[in-house]
């Protein structure tokens, strides 16, 4: 066996997989969530530590194996969150999370002070959620704070150094600091020193399936797991899921369809430089890259559509029979941005809207239109990884928006290619997991481990008449940014 671990935004998730892949068992333990400061998000590191810890001894517990059967585990972790240790590995202030919004003016500096060499080394622009504006507010608001600090790290690999007693950050996730050189794999010296920050504040670059350990042996006893069992570094959680949903080759692309939506697509060109329209981190593949789009209100616009709209229903019932209403809503346009929008719009402020309402229109209408509307959003992030010369021919849908076989249809004719739907999906635990499986040997490659553990289900193919009304439709859908732009601001 071997153990794949998530450290989630608001639990940790532990799922134990067998050689043939299956997932035998698995165990989450949540932790709270500080926003002390309106826009603040803050999360202690101990507490992932100490349910990291719970959360495996419960696993092994319900699981009933030898501890001797697992042979090594790894991690999944969300993005971008800043810690701080100080000499002797003490953290020096609580983590600030992905979602902590408070660093605007630190992106500004970062943008003024880099310009262009931005995006050429770190091949994304400075978003508040990245980790580098975040270490400039400490540095700005917490000088003696930053001071203390020896190094950063990001939340699983605080976890992993508390379960082996070694530092190390792998390259999917430091792809997500700006501190990185993401084509040359190497921290930059370049961005560092733009803002006097030494270099060894970062830690030991590995890729995602290197050993990086063992237990510790309080950490083995407290588990009831063995203090030989091999400890792999794992990645982002971005990459997981991707490794998760088989997204291991040339023409691989996934469409995540959650609380927000994200396309992420393969890619093995370090030189593509998508100029900050899209995400561009590594993989958890060796040398390997992907390029990702985000919706931010992608379910999201359907669960507010539910409860503002049609509280009492369930979400299956609002869905039921909306693939006997026309694609194209009968003239109904959604535009998803009901809390701001990132690709291709990196816009806090813009706002949704429904347009073409007709007096004919039913409940049925509006809420195929909030799908379409969604998807055409996802559509935009297919269309620049198109340009980019890339073919895409077929996309893996997982998450909440696989759920739904009308949903499913309207994807593959919104984004003109075939849809993929997994016989069962467990997103980046599983990805973290094979980590672990293809570090301890198990196979030769991560796409050796993805054909032996991931299943397709069944293929939806686009369907060329609702395919050629979505064409039409998609180029109203995108002068609608534009034009109700000026309506929040
Ligand atoms: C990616 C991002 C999120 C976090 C959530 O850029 O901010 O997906 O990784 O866990």
């Amino acid at each position: 066996y071997v153990i794949g671990i998530d450290i989630g935004t608001s639990a940790v998730k532990s799922v134990l997989v067998s050689a043939e892949g299956r997932v035998v068992c698995e165990h989450s333990e949540s932790y709270p969530l500080h926003r002390p400061e309106p826009g603040w998000s803050e999360q202690n590191p101990e507490d992932w530590a100490e349910q990291t810890i719970i959360s495996l001894r419960k696993l092994m517990v319900k699981a009933k194996v030898d501890p001797s059967e697992v042979e090594g585990l790894s991690f999944s972790g969300q993005m971008h969150g800043l810690v701080l240790l100080g000499g002797n590995g003490q953290v020096l202030r609580p983590a600030i999370l992905w979602n902590d919004t408070r660093t605007t003016p630190q992106c500004r500096k970062i943008e003024d002070k880099l310009g262009s060499q931005l995006l050429d080394i770190a091949r994304n622009r400075a978003l508040e959620g990245f980790t580098l504006p975040k270490i400039l507010w400490v540095q700005e608001h917490e000088p003696e704070i930053l001071s203390q600090a020896e190094v950063f790290l990001l939340p699983k690999d605080y976890v992993r150094y508390r379960l082996t007693g070694s530092f190390a950050m792998d390259y999917s996730d430091a792809a997500g600091t700006l501190l990185l050189d993401v084509a040359g794999k190497a921290w930059s010296s370049e961005i560092a020193g733009a803002f006097d920050l030494p270099l060894s504040l970062c830690p030991q670059l590995v890729d995602s399936s290197d050993l990086t350990g063992t237990l510790l042996p309080e950490v083995a006893e407290a588990t009831g797991l063995l203090p030989s069992t091999k400890v792999f570094a794992g990645g982002a959680d971005n990459a997981c899921g991707a490794i998760g949903a088989g997204i291991l080759g040339e023409g691989k692309t996934m469409c995540s369809i959650g609380t927000s939506g994200v396309v992420l697509s393969y890619e093995n060109r370090k030189d593509i430089n998508p100029q900050g329209k899209m995400h561009f981190f590594n993989h958890g593949e060796k040398d390997a890259f992907y390029v990702m789009g985000v919706t931010l209100a992608a379910g999201h616009s359907l669960s507010w559509f539910k409860d503002t709209f049609a509280k009492d229903m369930s979400f299956d019932s609002l869905l039921e029979g909306i693939e006997s209403v026309p694609a194209g809503s009968g003239g109904l346009l959604f535009t998803p941005y009901i809390s701001g929008e990132r690709t291709p719009h990196p816009d806090a402020n813009i706002r949704g809207s429904f347009i073409g309402m007709d007096s004919g229109h039913t409940l049925k209408h509006f809420a195929r239109s909030v799908l379409e509307g969604i998807t055409f959003s996802l559509r935009e992030s297919i269309d620049i990884i198109r340009q980019s010369g890339k073919e895409i021919t077929e996309v893996t849908a997982i998450g909440g928006g696989a759920q739904n076989e009308a949903w499913l249809q309207m994807q593959a004719d919104i984004f003109n290619a075939e849809i993929v739907k997994l016989e069962s999906e467990q997103g980046p635990a599983l990805g973290a997991a094979m980590l672990a499986a293809y570090g301890c040997g198990w196979f030769t490659s991560l796409a050796q481990c993805a054909e032996a553990f991931i299943r397709p289900a069944k293929t939806y193919a686009p369907n060329r008449e609702q395919a050629d009304a979505y064409t039409e439709l998609f180029e109203i859908y995108q002068n609608v940014y534009g034009q109700t732009r000026g309506l929040n601001e």
